[in-house]
């Protein structure tokens, strides 16, 4: 049997797909890259935005003809589309086999088990409150083999009134850090050099867990496990951004210079009706906290221009304050409804061409900041974690910096994925570095 994934939005999902695929494998599947070999087809979704949502559809929608040619083939939607539309994406789309939320892949095998031998779709999309992250050991079949995810937490308590993760991904779950560490431990043990601690928001870890824990207690941990020579996580809520979080910079040195804060925006209004829960006060104060304990440290954000009532001065307060904090990089989208979020149904839309030209003056200026940053690193020493050959080839490198930043080098020495060189800077591009081996 042959397993089609395509996957969809973020790195959670990524990660989903990387379960789903171990578990098929457990049972005897093959992964292929050709949808014309495949027995089974995973549609891996995301609905973070409207446009997410269209890719998966439209990907689904033109399934339906293959199905036409092979009954036999079964059609999986899993990830937040198939979470938010259970049995009705079923009826939109009769093709599609089984629908399965983001806390029932794990019993993945099992469902199309079900729907093979019943010849009857299905599904599983109930959410429980009392839901767990069954332990799991990865395999390092596919992908990278010198970095991995892990997944500490899933969902969302915060309802940020633009935000549909609350509703595709169900309340806030921690797992077990017993699991975290062994499945840490695990990776070490087969080679992995950089873990990624992964949820839609690590600062809240450890609520509701029978021994309660903070995040910075699990990083320390994590820190601690001999042969990790970096540890990175994402996201963060700047609502939950502790001191012992800050003070982690400071005393872990495998902890990488890089912060990922999503602001979304530099006005207190907005940020007021987006329900973010900090002023931008408190965002300049993180930020402070952050450079005092990492003078060094990257940050990087995610912006929404174009929130309902968003006008002229709210957004200029964004612009300053992306002036005030000089984030080496942004990502920054055009707002967007996502019903049953609340902000659906909040006065005073922003029409489509101001979205469009607040983005554009938003990236414009964000690209001149991410340059000016990456020369700001001219002439510093960098060590770097190989990634690979560089796509120019012959004796050319590519590394990434503690701060997250692609750095080429020259080297006729041959490296594997994970191992440390140390360059000095000699230019700054718009997405990279160029540095020369020390
Ligand atoms: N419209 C536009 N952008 C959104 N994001 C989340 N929800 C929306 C939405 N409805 C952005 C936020 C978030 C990132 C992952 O996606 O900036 O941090
Ligand atoms: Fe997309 Fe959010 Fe779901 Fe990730 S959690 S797949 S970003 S909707």
């Amino acid at each position: 049997m042959n397993l089609y994934i395509e996957t969809f939005g973020c790195q959670m999902n990524d990660r989903d797909s990387e379960i789903m695929v171990q578990l098929l494998e457990q049972e005897g599947y093959l992964l292929t890259t050709e949808l014309q070999e495949a027995d089974v087809v995973i549609v891996n979704t995301c609905s973070i935005r409207g446009k997410a949502e269209q890719k998966a559809y439209s990907l689904l929608g033109s399934l339906r003809r293959l199905k036409e040619s092979r009954p036999s083939l079964s059609i999986v939607a899993t990830g937040c589309v198939a979470q938010q539309e259970g049995e009705g994406m079923l009826a939109r789309m009769p093709h599609v086999d089984l629908v399965v939320g983001p806390q029932a892949i794990y019993q993945l095998p099992q469902l199309i088990n079900d729907i093979k031998t019943t010849g009857q779709s299905l599904a599983a999309t109930s959410q429980r409150q009392d839901f767990c992250i069954p332990p799991f050991l990865p395999d390092l079949k596919h992908g990278q083999g010198h970095k991995r995810f892990v997944t500490i937490m899933q969902g969302c308590n915060n309802f940020c009134t633009y935000c549909i993760v609350p509703f595709t991904r169900g309340r806030e779950v921690s797992r077990s850090k017993a699991d975290i560490i062994s499945e840490a431990r695990h990776l070490i043990a087969q080679g992995v050099k950089e873990i990624t601690l992964l949820g839609q928001n690590v600062n809240s870890y450890g609520t509701g867990l029978a021994t309660p824990t903070t995040f910075a207690e699990l990083l320390r941990e994590v820190a601690a496990l001999p042969g990790l020579e970096r540890l990175r996580f994402t996201t963060s809520n700047p609502k939950d951004l502790s001191p012992a979080l800050m003070a982690c910079f400071s005393d872990l040195t495998n902890l990488c210079h890089h912060f990922h804060l999503p602001l979304q925006s530099g006005s207190d209004q907005v940020l007021g009706r987006m329900n973010r829960r900090y002023s931008r006060g408190d965002y300049l104060s993180l930020v402070a906290g952050l450079k005092d304990s990492c003078p060094d440290i990257a940050l990087t954000t995610d912006i929404i221009v174009g929130f309902p009532g968003e006008e002229d001065d709210d957004f200029q307060a964004t612009m300053e304050l992306m002036e005030q904090v000089r984030f080496h990089a942004a990502f920054s989208f055009k707002y967007s409804s996502r019903p049953p979020a609340r902000a659906c149904d909040f006065p005073a839309k922003v029409s489509e061409e101001v979205k469009k030209e607040r983005l554009a003056i938003f990236q414009a200026r964000q690209k001149e900041i991410t340059l000016a940053r990456n020369q700001e690193y001219v002439g510093q020493e960098l060590e770097l974690m190989v990634e690979g050959e560089s796509r120019a080839g012959q004796g050319q490198w590519s590394g990434r910096s503690s701060h997250n930043i692609i750095v080429n080098f020259h080297s006729p020495v041959t490296y594997s994925p994970g191992d440390m060189v140390q360059v000095r800077v000699n230019e700054g591009l718009q997405n990279s570095l160029r540095g020369e081996l020390l």
